[in-house]
């Protein structure tokens, strides 16, 4: 784990601007898991996080599940570095969602949210994530039943895209979740259809603003703090999400807050310290793992780029630490 000394000294570079914008680490399937959240979160920055999504089809999920998707019910719903997650579950049977939710809540999930902005072709076949935007009446049924069934202090929240196709749908969008019940919504700019590409259209979140009183969080391509700075001009909004910009620099959310300078990079340490940390599910995964991550940061560091030319083509566990231990012992030598 990354250490609290290595911390304060990032953040001891700079001292904080006054007012700060909150900062979400944006949930992400097969990358942002437990161990990912207790990492990134312990660099700092990150004001909330929330789970990759739990699909829910007609069954109740066990609490086996839950407690391995989600370890953080253990904690008070917060990472080690006390940082909240949000329990997100992906589904289209209000009933079973609402049972599931209540389930996740009895266990330790302080909020819930809803994920209408899958654009997985599994999932949306099984009517599930993004293929909602083509009914907001669906989506007003949903979040207002499991709204009416969890306990009132438990905000509910949902995630969405614009729309599947039309990014106008949006407003008719947001109005039905708002209605709904939904205490505050991620909207990440971009429709179904569009995928990854072109670039997410925030001009939408002032629109929707016009639509709906609750507060909203941009989301999409926050790759710097010049897009920081270029979203929150443009949305006006308070909150934002991040998730492919805060693999690529860990370091993003605090640079954002002024915290550290804009040149500031991780360690290698990090990176041993993160494969050893994924070691506790198994040495193969720990490898596919850090590689993963190690990839996402080439385009924005060069250090990171040449680990991952010498690490990607290793194969055994042990030989892959062994680098690890290499890059890091050439790195203090400098
Ligand atoms: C690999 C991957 C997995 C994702 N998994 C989820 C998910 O589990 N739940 C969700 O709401 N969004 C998911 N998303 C969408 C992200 O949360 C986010 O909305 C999207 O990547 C746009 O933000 P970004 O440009 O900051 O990455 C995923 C995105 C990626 C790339």
């Amino acid at each position: 784990m990354v250490k609290n000394f290595m911390l304060h000294s990032l953040l001891s570079k700079k001292s904080p601007p006054t007012e700060q914008p909150t900062l979400w680490l944006a949930p992400m399937e097969g990358v942002i898991d437990f161990i990912m959240r207790e990492f990134l979160t312990n660099f700092g920055g990150i004001d909330h996080c929330m789970t990759e999504f739990i699909r829910v089809v007609d069954q109740p999920i066990s609490d086996s599940v839950f407690f391995r998707d989600v370890p953080e019910l253990q904690t008070q719903g917060k990472t080690a570095a006390g940082v909240s997650v949000t329990v997100q579950l992906l589904g289209s049977d209000a009933n079973w969602l609402s049972q599931n939710a209540n389930r996740a809540v009895e266990l330790g999930a302080k909020d819930i949210d809803l994920n209408f902005g899958c654009p997985a072709k599994t999932v949306n076949r099984h009517d599930g994530g993004a293929t909602l935007l083509k009914s907001p009446d669906r989506l007003y049924q949903i979040t207002s039943e499991v709204r009416k069934k969890l306990p009132a202090h438990i905000p509910l929240s949902a995630k969405m895209r614009l729309g599947y196709e039309n990014p106008e749908d949006c407003l008719e969008n947001a109005a039905a979740l708002a209605a709904g019940g939904v205490s505050h919504l991620t909207v990440h700019c971009r429709t179904k259809k569009q995928m990854y590409a072109p670039s997410a259209d925030w001009t939408w979140l002032k629109k929707i603003r016009q639509k709906i009183q609750i507060p909203l969080i941009a989301n999409g391509d926050i790759f710097s703090v010049a897009d920081f700075k270029k979203c929150q001009d443009l949305t006006e909004c308070d909150s934002f999400m991040i998730g492919r910009g805060a693999l690529q620099d860990p370091l993003l959310f605090v640079k954002i807050k002024g915290l550290v300078e804009e040149d500031a990079q991780i360690s290698s340490k990090s990176i041993q310290d993160f494969f050893r940390a994924n070691c506790a599910v198994s040495p193969h995964f720990a490898q596919a793992r850090t590689k993963q991550w190690l990839k996402n940061m080439t385009g924005k560091s060069e250090k990171m780029s040449a680990a991952f030319e010498k690490l990607k083509v290793i194969t055994e566990p042990a030989n892959f630490e062994q680098e690890l231990q290499l890059l890091f012992e050439k790195s203090l030598q400098g």
